[in-house]
């Protein structure tokens, strides 16, 4: 998390947690943030559902009602920009994915949105679905009924390699994709802590993410420069960013398009696979759950792999990753920044201060969800999903800056645990305990080794 900047606020806070001011400030905030979804479900628990952090005279307020969230994201969406967690660019995602559209503001994020929604667009997106069964029915081929995988690294690298090709026709097969696995390791690293040194400061740990961003860079300028060089449009994300004119005819300049390309590559896959990480330990740990869900899968299919006609006939699996993304939300919080003052409930937020939305507590509030703990996909049938309050469930956030890529998310991950599914069952050993590392998602701590036995 990046240092909170210190702005005098007119509000009356509300209670909260101060870390005072100094440099042990710092040191206070990298200790009670280390587990940092831990630290803000304590505080809510101590201080109620909106809460404040302090440190050095500036304050944050989190907010975990839906319709304070409500407000924040829609209602006063323009009274907002993206926090220093995205737009730092020596500390903040900003550092890896320069001025994409999830870390750009104002009339950049404007221009980019209109030129990259086309490409996941929900009728466009369709030409993907064989991309993604053939991807996951090739990752099958090297699976042996009982071997123990580290199913973590097996999502990541299917979601990548569909995310590679789907947009940007590009095979990420084997090595080609290890410079971006590198590069988004350094950056869940630098955003899991709290950095209190400057980046001019060559630590070990600044070295490292300074190599892996160069290497990520060469590979994905190698891309572009490949496409500008064929001129080709291949219809694909990539070349209608290469294509895109400005209204004074100019092109994307080639830092630009990278911006784009690297920000699809981090929210395009590790989102996706941490969904369905998390959807394999809930089946794993619910076998009545997971039997109902065969029993739609080879009713549907019986044994060939899911078309995208399937999906509207396979409304228990979409059922289970809703729900499963409800107990382990994939981004569990996001940030935004006033910039101009702004009433939200009881609260005056005074122009620069932070707020931070929480979607993990209401996801699990009892206020909203009978026995909130339990995975019960029903939740979400048509009959019980209409009476869910709005803005107590948002996976993908809301409001202009909603999740782009959220259609292909939802088909992706059907389509992937439809075709898994069906052939294998992912098994957890006898009481393995499966933890949490909350960083921008959240994470299976250490990884995620299951047995995969044939069906
Ligand atoms: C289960 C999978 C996914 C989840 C849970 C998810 C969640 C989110 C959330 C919560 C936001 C809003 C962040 C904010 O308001 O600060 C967001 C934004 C975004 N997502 Fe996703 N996402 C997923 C998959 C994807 C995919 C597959 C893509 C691209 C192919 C993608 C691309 C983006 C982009 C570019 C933004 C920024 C949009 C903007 O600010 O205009 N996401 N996502």
């Amino acid at each position: 998390m990046a240092a909170i900047p210190a702005t005098p606020h007119q509000t009356t806070l509300p209670a909260g947690l101060d870390l005072g001011s100094g440099p042990l400030a710092l040191l206070r905030a990298a200790r009670t943030f280390s587990d940092p979804l831990g630290a803000m479900i304590d505080l809510y628990r101590k201080h109620g559902d909106t809460y404040s952090i302090t440190i050095n005279g500036g304050a944050m307020l989190v907010f975990t009602r839906p319709e304070h969230i409500h407000a924040v994201l829609v209602e006063h969406a323009d009274s907002f920009y993206k926090d220093a967690d995205y737009t730092d660019p020596n500390q903040g995602l900003a550092r890896f994915v320069g001025q994409g559209l999830i870390t750009s503001d104002g009339a950049l994020w404007k221009r980019q949105r209109k030129l990259v929604a086309p490409a996941l667009h929900a009728r466009r997106i369709m030409a993907y679905a064989e991309t993604m069964t053939d991807y996951t029915d090739a990752l099958l081929t090297d699976w042996q009924s009982g071997a123990k995988l580290d199913i973590a690294q097996e999502m990541m690298t299917l979601t990548i390699r569909i995310v590679a090709k789907s947009l940007f026709d590009v095979d990420m097969s084997g090595e080609l994709a290890q410079p971006i696995f590198e590069a988004m390791r350094e950056l869940q690293d630098m955003q899991g802590a709290i950095n209190i040194l400057p980046t001019w400061i060559p630590t070990p740990a600044e070295l490292r993410r300074r190599k892996a961003i160069r290497a990520m860079d060469k590979l994905i300028y190698r891309i572009i420069e490949e496409r500008q060089a064929g001129g080709a449009d291949t219809g694909d994300l990539l070349s209608m960013l290469v294509a895109a004119r400005d209204e004074n005819g100019e092109p994307m300049d080639k830092r630009q398009i990278r911006d784009e390309a690297v920000t699809l590559f981090l929210a395009g896959h590790e989102t996706t696979a941490n969904a369905l990480n998390w959807t394999w330990v809930l089946l794993s740990q619910n076998p009545e759950i997971e039997a109902k869900l065969h029993e739609e899968i080879d009713r549907v299919l019986a044994g060939r792999l899911p078309t995208l006609a399937d999906l509207e006939h396979l409304p228990y699996t979409e059922r289970v990753i809703k729900e499963s993304m409800r107990l382990y939300p994939p981004v569990w919080s996001v940030g935004r920044v006033a910039i101009k003052d702004v009433q939200i409930g009881d609260y005056l937020i005074s122009k620069d201060m932070r707020v931070a939305i929480n979607t993990y507590i209401p996801h699990h509030s009892p206020e909203f969800w009978d026995e909130p703990e339990r995975f019960d996909p029903e939740r979400f049938s048509p009959e019980r999903e209409s009476s869910i309050p709005r803005y107590a469930y948002l996976p993908f956030g809301g409001g202009p800056r909603v999740c782009i890529g959220n259609h292909f998310a939802m088909m992706e991950a059907k389509l992937i645990l439809a075709t898994i599914a069906s052939r294998y069952t992912l098994r957890l050993a006898p009481g393995q305990k499966v933890g949490m590392a909350a960083r921008i998602t959240i994470n299976p701590d250490g990884g995620l080794p299951m047995t995969v036995q044939a069906r």
